[in-house]
């Protein structure tokens, strides 16, 4: 293999970025110890940044995005991993400065992969990807925190996104009961069917009043959107509730107050599925490839190729994706 399919983003000469299917030298990867034939990857909302030029996630361009990847081994210097192993990449700094999963080989250090849980297919661990990912590690958050099934009502804010529709999903395989938070009710069903008990309007979360506190409704709340979202829903969660949070759809900051803090005990608590250590990541693809496997998984996400995927980032970027868009290199 000289060269290989992929995604490559261009910088223009007026500063402007170009994005198209090219082939891409292989010599061009980086020098890392393991060589992983792509199978499939997925969009999520920080490819999309790197994908239309945002230096804060990828300085340098020509480059490929992609911070997701499911594939076989096809050359190995670490003896941990063999040709033909069945492998996850996520995060770490795949896709951003490291060339990544929209291309149909990457190259990246052995202590980035999890190799594969029994049970789950490449396909489907890419349906679930960063997003369903880091929906483990908020619910794993709860959990820790003892927010259980009956504990009361969970929320879910930027409910049809990756993150959001996968916190549903696998928190309603788990039994509870989860409040859907969206900008679109006419997803209402679609949410519905993906175990949502309760769909309300994000307007309800967005608490302009300058009130310490709010009625409590909340027994936990995974928020991906930040901003007012997460100042609302942390002045909405009773006593010794938990929240977490991952997403800067709203901008990075947060202005609240201590009152959530001192006199509930509300706990906040954040992922960074990019970051997160190999020991808890493998424990948590262990569950996502069993327990928390959400059912009908396949209604969860959309197949794309890579020349699809141009439309797709750009709907990301517009706040308008519903559910994953799963890639498929096989081609
Ligand atoms: N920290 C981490 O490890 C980590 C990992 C993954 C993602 N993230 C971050 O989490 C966030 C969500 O990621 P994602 O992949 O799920 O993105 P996504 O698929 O684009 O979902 C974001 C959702 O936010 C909602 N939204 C969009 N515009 C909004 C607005 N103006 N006000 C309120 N809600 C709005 C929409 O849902 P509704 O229309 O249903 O409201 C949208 O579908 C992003 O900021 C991403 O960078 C962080």
């Amino acid at each position: 293999m000289s060269t290989f399919k992929a995604l490559v983003v261009e910088e223009k000469s007026d500063s402007s970025f170009d994005r198209s299917v090219k082939q891409w030298p292989a010599d061009k990867l980086p020098d890392h110890d393991v060589l992983i034939e792509v199978k499939y990857s997925s969009l999520n909302y920080k490819d999309a940044l790197s994908a239309s030029g945002n230096k804060g996630v990828t300085k340098n361009y020509p480059h490929i995005p992609g911070i997701d990847a499911a594939g076989f081994v096809a050359e190995s210097s670490d003896a941990q991993f063999s040709p033909g192993d069945k492998v996850i990449v996520t995060g770490y700094d795949l896709g951003q400065n490291t060339l990544g999963g929209f291309g149909q080989y990457i190259r990246v250090p052995s202590d980035w992969i999890v190799p594969l849980p029994k049970n789950l297919s490449l396909r489907d661990s890419m349906i679930m990807g960063t997003a369903g990912f880091t929906a483990a590690i908020g619910i794993n958050h709860l959990r820790h925190n003892n927010i259980n099934a009956d504990s009361g009502d969970i929320l879910v804010t930027g409910a049809t996104g990756g993150v959001g529709i996968m916190a549903i999903a696998i928190l309603s395989k788990l039994g509870y009961k989860v409040t859907a938070a969206t900008g679109k009710m006419n997803q209402k069903e679609f949410l519905t069917d993906t175990g949502a008990t309760t769909v309300i309007h994000r307007d309800e979360v967005q608490d302009e009043s300058s009130r310490p506190l709010l009625s409590s409704k909340w027994a936990g709340a995974i928020d991906t959107v930040g901003g007012i979202m997460l100042d609302t829903t942390l002045r909405q969660t009773q006593h010794n509730g938990t929240v977490a949070c991952c997403g800067n759809v709203l901008g990075h900051e947060l202005h609240t107050n201590v009152y959530p803090f001192i006199l509930r005990g509300v706990h906040l608590a954040g992922m960074d599925s990019g970051n997160c250590k190999m020991e808890l990541r493998k424990k948590l693809w262990r569950k996502l490839a069993s327990e928390w496997k959400p059912k009908n998984i396949e209604r969860l996400a959309r197949e794309c190729s890579l020349g699809e995927l141009d439309n797709e980032i750009d709907r990301i970027l517009n706040g308008k994706q519903v559910g994953r868009v799963l890639v498929n290199l096989t081609d």
